[in-house]
């Protein structure tokens, strides 16, 4: 049996070494690479991780293209207010509907010669109504349409000399039940139990990790080097449609501590950036 004190003591010494972890880490990334004449599509740019890695991206000179659902002129604002870059661009796509992943990859060959760093960002942690397409929402957001505009995209990557693929994958990847048949099972709607939302939650990171190696593989001959990261813990919206939900209202990614305001001040976001750089 654990004593309590040996309990307490491992508990005080996490919480100083997140604190040493904050305190040392840098404020932001001054690595001196430049994205000047890079195209860069990031999904969910507009809000949570996105948003600061898009800040980011843009402050280092690419032609930045946000994906989203949602009106996102506030965020575009922000980003060229903070980036002094104006070539920021915002395109509508619902990763829940594949009519409209195809009509974004076809808004995108007209517009675009070539794509240099493909991050496939956006997320739902949590739903309860079927996609358009009869699917799972999470796992179609998350993965199936991730894989489709991947997919669709790969011709304009290979124009790129330095071709990226980025997938915002979880630690939750190592929570799952992923089967071929778990894919294709029953989606339980409203009576999901937290039990299954955060399996079908890792099974759609676990499926981003698998895509991401196999796009890595089959696209290295090419020059595009394909990789998925988890960005840390961070308080977002990622698991806000969970709230009240099992009557438990902590279920969002991190805590207040790990706003996501404060992103920019922590190491652990800016994996995605430097796989994109
Ligand atoms: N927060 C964490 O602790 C954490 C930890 C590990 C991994 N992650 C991963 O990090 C990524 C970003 O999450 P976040 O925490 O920043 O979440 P967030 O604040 O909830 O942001 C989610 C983003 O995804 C977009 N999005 C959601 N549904 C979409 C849809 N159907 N079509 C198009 N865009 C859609 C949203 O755009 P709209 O505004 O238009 O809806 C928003 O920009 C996710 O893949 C998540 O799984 C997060």
């Amino acid at each position: 049996m654990l004593g309590v004190d040996f309990i307490i003591g491992i508990i005080l010494w996490l919480i100083i070494l997140k604190i040493i972890i904050y305190i040392t880490a840098p404020s932001i990334y001054k690595g001196p690479e430049s994205l000047v004449g890079k195209v860069v599509l990031i999904t969910g740019g507009n809000r949570g991780i996105g948003f600061e890695v898009s800040k980011e991206l843009a402050r280092r000179g690419c032609k930045l293209i946000i994906a989203c659902r949602s009106d996102a002129e506030r965020a575009r604002q922000e980003i060229i207010n903070f980036s002094n870059n104006e070539n920021v661009i915002v395109k509508r796509v619902d990763l829940k509907s594949f009519k409209s992943v195809r009509q974004f990859a076809s808004e995108i060959h007209q517009s675009e010669k070539k794509v240099d760093v493909l991050i496939n960002n956006a997320g739902v942690g949590f739903d309860t109504i079927l996609s358009e397409d009869g699917l799972n929402p999470v796992l179609q957001a998350n993965i199936y349409s991730a894989f489709l505009l991947t997919h669709l995209l790969i011709d304009l990557l290979k124009q790129s000399d330095d071709g990226r693929i980025i997938f915002t994958s979880s630690s939750f990847a190592f929570a799952n039940n992923l089967t071929i048949d778990n894919l294709d099972a029953h989606f339980p709607g409203d009576d999901q139990t937290v039990h299954y939302s955060i399996l079908n939650y890792g099974n759609s990171k676990l499926a981003q990790l698998i895509s991401s190696k196999i796009f890595a593989k089959k696209l290295w001959e090419y020059g595009i080097k394909s990789n998925a990261i988890h960005p840390g813990i961070i308080y977002t919206d990622i698991f806000q449609a969970m709230e009240g939900k099992f009557g438990i209202d902590l279920c969002r990614g991190g805590t207040r501590y790990n706003r996501v305001g404060n992103v920019a001040k922590t190491q652990e976001h800016h994996r995605t950036i430097f796989l994109g750089l």
